[in-house]
């Protein structure tokens, strides 16, 4: 079993698309062993995406991510990570796939409603950012 790390994004918890996105995560096969509602910091958005902070939207990335609550979590599954990435659809909600979550509850390449670890490393380091080990449950 693999684990991921995920964020419903502030655009899709404000549009009150956070309970569907949480009920196609369990019809997906995956198991919640982690679940909060935070309103991050901008300082600890501009941690946790500091791997971008060279890029040229890194602050409006991390205005973003502070501008209101999410549900971070961390999914457990087969493949979990590459799962949660296929079904989260392209990072663009306009190139995603029909039947993907960008598709259905994205704005834009900001504000495209969900987040996901790209690999085992980047799970490695954004599961703790944000859960002890004793708020997982497995
Ligand atoms: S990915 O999935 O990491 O390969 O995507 P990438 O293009 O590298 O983007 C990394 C994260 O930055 C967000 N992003 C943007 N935010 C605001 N404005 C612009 N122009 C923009 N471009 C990319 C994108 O949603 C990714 O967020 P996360 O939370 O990692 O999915």
């Amino acid at each position: 079993m693999e684990r991921t790390f995920a964020i419903i994004k502030p655009d899709a918890f404000a549009a009150g698309n956070a309970g569907k996105i949480i009920a196609r995560i369990y019809d997906e096969g995956f198991k919640i062993v982690g679940l909060k509602k935070l309103y991050m910091s901008k300082v600890e958005a501009e941690g946790f995406y500091y791997v971008h902070k060279e890029r040229p939207f890194f602050g409006e990335l991390t205005d973003f991510m502070s501008s209101g609550p999410c549900v971070v979590m961390v999914l457990e599954a087969e493949g979990a990570i590459k799962k949660w990435r296929d079904l989260m659809g392209a990072t663009n909600p306009a190139e995603a796939a029909d039947g993907t979550l960008r598709k259905e509850f994205g704005s834009n390449i900001g504000e495209n409603a969900t987040h996901g670890s790209d690999a085992p490393e980047t799970a490695a380091f954004e599961i703790p950012y944000f859960f002890s080990g004793l708020e997982l449950l497995a």
